[in-house]
């Protein structure tokens, strides 16, 4: 097996009397694309908020690169290299795409906060440039002077996404990255993740379109009433009954 890079150990989350997850495990190596799928309420954003430090779990342990994540803040775990793209876009809608592109790269620690003014003007043009460069590589090179409120919602989408590739992290979390998408937009946010996953990024995505999981992924997970049911490469989880039960043969 290759070195893992997240590793979720009997995850436990309630909420009042709900058991969100029940002793979930995850294991995600590196330089892969791990799908999460199940039905709606199964316990997905919950478990993402957990490895983001949104969410303290109840028990359990979350590691990342064999250090432990559970109970850091979510700054720090953005700070250890852990980005994510939420299930509705968290943007800055009065500011131009390239400045909410360009603003992650300034609000890291040890970042522009810190520096002095000749090594911030110098650093701003190199991050100007990188994120003029994420803006084209997520197709939205045409606006980059628009407002980012402005745009459609799988542009913002989009938006986002480029928002954390400027931070270069090594896991990339995604919640329903094409949710809302027409399917050509559906398309080229595959193109794109491709992309990214040949520079070596590992990712964990959930995704309710199935295309997108068998387009994309090279691991699935099967969660349902916050239980991991069953796991494997998408054809095995395609095949295995329990999943076509709780899943694939529910709404979906
Ligand atoms: N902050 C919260 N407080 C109370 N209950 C919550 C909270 N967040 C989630 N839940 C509940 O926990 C369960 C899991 O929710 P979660 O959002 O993780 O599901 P999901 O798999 O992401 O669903 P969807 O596919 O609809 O996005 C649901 O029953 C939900 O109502
Ligand atoms: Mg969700």
């Amino acid at each position: 097996m290759n070195d893992l890079v997240l590793h979720l150990d009997n995850i436990q989350k309630n909420f009042g009397g709900l058991k969100a997850l029940s002793d979930v495990n995850l294991q995600v190596e590196e330089g892969t694309t791990h799908a999460i799928i199940g039905p709606n309420g199964a316990g997905k954003s919950t478990l993402l908020n957990v490895c983001i430090g949104r969410l303290k779990p109840d028990a359990g342990h979350v590691t990342f690169d064999g250090q432990e994540l559970t109970g850091r803040k979510p700054h720090e775990i953005a700070q250890m290299g852990v980005a994510r793209v939420f299930q509705t876009p968290e943007i800055f809608p009065e500011m131009s795409l390239l400045e909410n592109v360009m603003l992650p790269a300034f609000s890291k620690r040890d970042g522009a906060f810190n520096m002095n003014a000749h090594k911030l003007l110098s650093r701003q043009s190199e991050i100007r440039a990188e994120a003029e460069h994420i803006l084209e590589d997520v197709g939205l090179q045409e606006q980059i002077t628009q407002e980012a409120g402005s745009l459609s919602r799988g542009d913002k989408r989009r938006l986002e996404l480029g928002m954390c590739l400027i931070l270069r992290p090594r896991l990339l979390l995604l919640d329903e990255p094409t949710a809302g998408m027409s399917r050509h937009d559906t398309n080229r946010t595959i193109d794109l993740l491709k992309k990214i996953k040949s520079r070596g990024m590992t990712k964990v995505i959930i995704e309710h379109d199935m295309h997108v999981v068998f387009s994309l992924a090279d691991k699935v997970s099967v969660l349902a009433r916050g239980q991991i049911i069953a796991g494997g490469t998408p054809e095995e989880v395609r095949e295995d009954p329990k999943v076509k039960e709780a899943y694939l043969g529910g709404a979906h």
